[in-house]
């Protein structure tokens, strides 16, 4: 596999793995006790690093222009004196009584134009001039203070920033922002938004609103340029939080935590604004679903936050036990903790954190999982698992700053879901996450490494990219895809590719748009879509059959060639997976949405004609590898997602850097085990 450079650390005089998570200390300000204990658990949990003064707000300013930093002075000095570094959090997330009493423009407004009352979290305007001054205000001051303390290793701005607010501060911000996307011609929105359609002709700019159930919602132009507005103003709002402590402090990186694909942001728009990606893993481990199907769900998400700035990624939060506000709150199981945190570390992680360190007393959280439980002391099952994991990251410091190399590139692309979210015509299970994720796995499971972009980025250097219902395609993206393919690349789509440009409207001319229909060689006419438990079926010249459900998509072959025709119904005998050659590379058409079994097989064939790396070849059901390299060193991640003790063939001599044990050949891999590898 292709050698590459590090990466520099996060913090340069700090090159561990981060090991620590969401700390409170402000709520147990009455228990110095309890301050001194926690310290002396820290190091006990193997843990580095403490992320401090997320919500922490009213406490550091209870009233306006009054602060009491006297809770963090003692926080950032105790977990330095504890070997420790500290993530300080802005506080943007929640705010103080006073500030939304005097200040009622910062609560947010909803869709139906109603105020919020002062309560919750995440709940603030961001486009309100006070909150953008109040909140530089108090990031000001925390850098000022805290710039030349030693523990200062990273900011956290905010908490999961997301949700809308639809104030007229916010509908005057959305007015100024179209007229400068459409140059202040209103005609040209009329246009993208096609607003002949129902007489909804827009004659001066303040008749634009908001989307909102009593009024807008169906015009699909209307609705995308909104979602891109609310993150192009989170962005702003973002911004603004960042400015004020880079001005005192430029030279210490800056973070937010992010949610995977969480759907209300598009997190590329984002991505610029930050020094390092950071992000909250959640998954349903031990729900019905197969145990490795939620790991190579996970696996996705990891790799988008290390491709989204192509460097390694800190996993923010995650739970040592359980959650709570899950439809059923499950016990990690013997072995998934350790299994589950290194997972993210293979994907390219150099940290493990979590939420939280210790159990809030009271309030809504107070029985979510945390490395410290209401019992106080470490001899709980959570606090050794949060243990076990400390100890072996502090034997991973070669890992940090080395990646995985990815060949094969899977867009999953924000604008597309929004426009396949609002489409009216599809099923409820449209399901574009989920597609995409089962595309993602035939990879996961041959341990192939795979980078996770949005539509926008440059494709040139993949072996194979893969862009299940790429429904938007813009003019950009498709001359890409053509420019891609023709120089030499393997390109697989699948049904609803290509139907609409950047502003929704639909290509004319027959679809895929464009010069899509002469790179994959053929033309789609008709989409059928097919009732829940209902199948068709894809064959194979040789006979080998297929069940596929959900969307059949009717394709007239112009040059491609049919790997593959329906069984079944009016269609039978159309094509249903096609190939074409086209300039120097290939493009690969998957007409319908299958149960996994073809696509696996078919991304296992185009996986052997490229020859596309494997970190550990013919891996057992359950298992993936995944490698990390950097400075000449590799490193061997083998995980076992299955519930028993799983043997795997190893293809060369490799020390395990846990136990320090040389190994090669066949070894066993515990239930829920997992193996950090280096290899000699
Ligand atoms: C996250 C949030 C944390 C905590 C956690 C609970 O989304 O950032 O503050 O609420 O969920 O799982």
């Amino acid at each position: 596999m292709e050698q590459q450079k590090k990466h520099p650390p996060v913090c340069a005089d700090f090159p561990h793995m981060i090991h620590g998570g969401d700390y409170n200390p402000e709520q147990w300000r009455d228990t110095p006790e309890i301050w001194q204990e926690d310290m002396r658990l820290m190091k006990l949990a193997g843990c580095n690093e403490m992320s401090v003064g997320i919500f922490a707000w009213a406490v550091l300013e209870p009233e306006e222009g009054k602060f009491d930093f006297s809770f963090l002075d003692a926080a950032m000095d105790n977990v330095y004196q504890a070997g420790g570094r500290v993530i300080l959090a802005t506080p943007s997330g929640a705010r103080p009584h006073w500030l939304a009493d005097k200040y009622p423009e910062v609560l947010r407004m909803n869709a139906s134009r109603t105020r919020a009352l002062f309560g919750a979290r995440h709940n603030h305007c961001f486009t309100s001039p006070v909150y953008r001054a109040k909140t530089a205000g108090i990031n000001r001051r925390l850098a000022e203070r805290y710039q030349d303390h030693p523990a200062l290793m990273a900011w956290h701005i905010s908490n999961e920033y997301g949700g809308e607010c639809h104030c007229p501060l916010c509908q005057q911000a959305f007015r100024d922002w179209l007229k400068e996307k459409y140059q202040g011609d209103l005609e040209q929105l009329n246009h993208a938004w096609w607003a002949d359609f129902w007489s909804h002709r827009y004659t001066s700019w303040e008749q634009i609103e908001s989307p909102s159930p009593i009024g807008e919602m169906a015009v699909h132009g209307h609705t995308l340029d909104w979602k891109r507005f609310v993150t192009a103003q989170t962005t702003d709002f973002m911004r603004n939080e960042i400015a004020a402590v880079k001005a005192v402090t430029p030279d210490i990186p800056v973070t937010t935590n992010l949610m995977g694909f969480f759907p209300g942001l598009d997190y590329w728009k984002m991505k610029d604004e930050l020094d390092f990606i950071s992000w909250d893993s959640y998954p349903d481990w031990h729900s019905p679903k197969q145990e490795w199907e939620m790991a190579a769900q996970i696996a996705m998400r990891h790799d988008l936050n290390r491709s989204l700035k192509q460097k390694p990624f800190f996993l923010m939060e995650s739970t040592p036990s359980l959650v709570n506000w899950k439809l059923v709150n499950k016990l990690k199981r013997p072995g998934m903790h350790k299994l589950s945190s290194l997972q993210a570390v293979a994907h390219g992680s150099d940290s493990v954190q979590y939420f939280q360190w210790r159990k809030s007393r009271g309030s809504s959280e107070k029985l979510h999982g945390a490395v410290v439980d209401h019992c106080g002391h470490e001899h709980t099952r959570v606090f050794r698992d949060v243990a076990e994991v400390g100890a072996l990251l502090q034997k991973l410091d070669g890992v940090v700053g080395t990646m995985p190399v990815s060949e094969t590139a899977l867009i999953y692309d924000w604008e597309n879901r929004w426009a396949i979210d609002a489409l009216q015509g599809l099923n409820e299970n449209r399901r574009y996450e989920e597609t995409c994720a089962k595309h993602y796995q035939p990879f996961w499971r041959r341990g192939i490494s795979v980078d996770v972009l949005d539509r926008s980025q440059d494709i040139s250097r993949y072996k194979l990219v893969v862009a299940p219902m790429l429904y938007m395609a813009d003019a950009a993206t498709i001359g890409r895809l053509v420019d891609y393919v023709k120089a030499g690349g393997t390109l697989v789509c699948t049904y609803l590719t290509g139907q609409v440009n950047e502003n929704d409207l639909c290509w004319l001319g027959g679809f895929p748009g464009g010069k899509l229909k002469e790179v994959f060689g053929l033309w789609a006419e008709e989409l059928d879509s097919l009732y829940p438990g209902e199948q068709n079926h894809a064959v194979t010249p040789s006979g080998e059959s297929y069940p596929v459900q959900d969307y059949c998509e009717l394709v007239h072959l112009e040059g491609a060639e049919a790997l593959a025709v329906y069984r079944d119904d009016f269609y039978a005998g159309m094509p249903a997976v096609c190939v074409h050659s086209y300039g120097k590379g290939k493009a690969y058409y998957i007409a319908c949405r299958d149960t996994g079994e073809l696509t696996d097989t078919l991304y296992g064939k185009i996986a052997d004609d490229l020859q596309l790396a494997r970190a550990l070849p013919n891996l057992p059901e359950g298992v993936t590898a995944h490698m990390r390299s950097g400075g000449g060193e590799s490193y061997l991640f083998i995980e076992n997602y299955n519930a028993h003790p799983t043997a795997v063939m190893l293809d060369g001599a490799y020390r395990n850097l846990e136990t320090d044990e040389m190994l090669q050949g066949e070894i066993a891999i515990e239930a829920y085990g997992i193996l950090v590898l280096q290899k000699s």
